[in-house]
């Protein structure tokens, strides 16, 4: 089983949840089993190899990273690493219809509910063809540079734990 996991973060957070799912799905798969890139390294066609992909992104202006929400994160001290974030990798990656894709966000707990980026890719990947795509968790940051807010790690290993779990059944 190998897992495929594309994670776009600025301030460290959603990079800390994609490991940590990472970790709980190394319980039982095996470390090797699992990558956790970037949206500018991470490949545009997916081989047939990958049995699940996990994309995740921090939730800005309600929807998912875009330049200039990148701009504004960088003049907020954020590391913008890559001209790239999913939307644009969404865009140039060959779809697999057939593939499990499941998306993930961090999120500023009380701004939630008016849009998240886990909600935004899901929708992406639908109309980009990945007919198997699901939408997946919200993480919570306790502020736009962080940290997570307490418990949300240990959320994210056992979500991990269970995504491993419904590959193996
Ligand atoms: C430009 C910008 C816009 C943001 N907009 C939202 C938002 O609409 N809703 C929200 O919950 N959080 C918002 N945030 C907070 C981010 O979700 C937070 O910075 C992110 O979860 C941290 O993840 P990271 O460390 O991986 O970058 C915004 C942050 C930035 C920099």
């Amino acid at each position: 089983m190998t897992v495929l996991i594309v994670a776009e973060s600025y301030f460290g957070n959603t990079r800390t949840v994609a490991q940590t799912i990472a970790s709980g799905l190394a319980r039982s798969l095996g470390a090797g089993a699992v990558t956790v890139v970037r949206p500018g390294e991470a490949p545009h066609e997916l081989g047939t190899d990958i049995d699940l992909l996990l994309v995740g992104a921090p939730t800005h202006d309600y929807s998912m990273p875009k330049a200039q929400t990148r701009i504004q994160a960088a003049k907020k001290g954020a590391t913008v690493k890559d001209g790239i974030g999913i939307q644009e990798w969404i865009g140039r990656v060959t779809p697999r219809a057939d593939l499990r894709v499941v998306t993930f966000d961090t999120s500023l707990e009380m701004r939630f509910a008016l849009g998240s980026a886990s909600k935004a890719a899901y929708k992406a990947l639908k109309k980009r063809g990945f007919q198997k795509a699901e939408r997946g968790e919200s993480f919570r940051v306790a502020g736009t540079a962080g940290p997570l807010v307490s418990d949300e790690e240990s959320r994210a290993e056992a979500w991990g734990v269970q995504l491993a779990a419904s590959l193996c059944t």
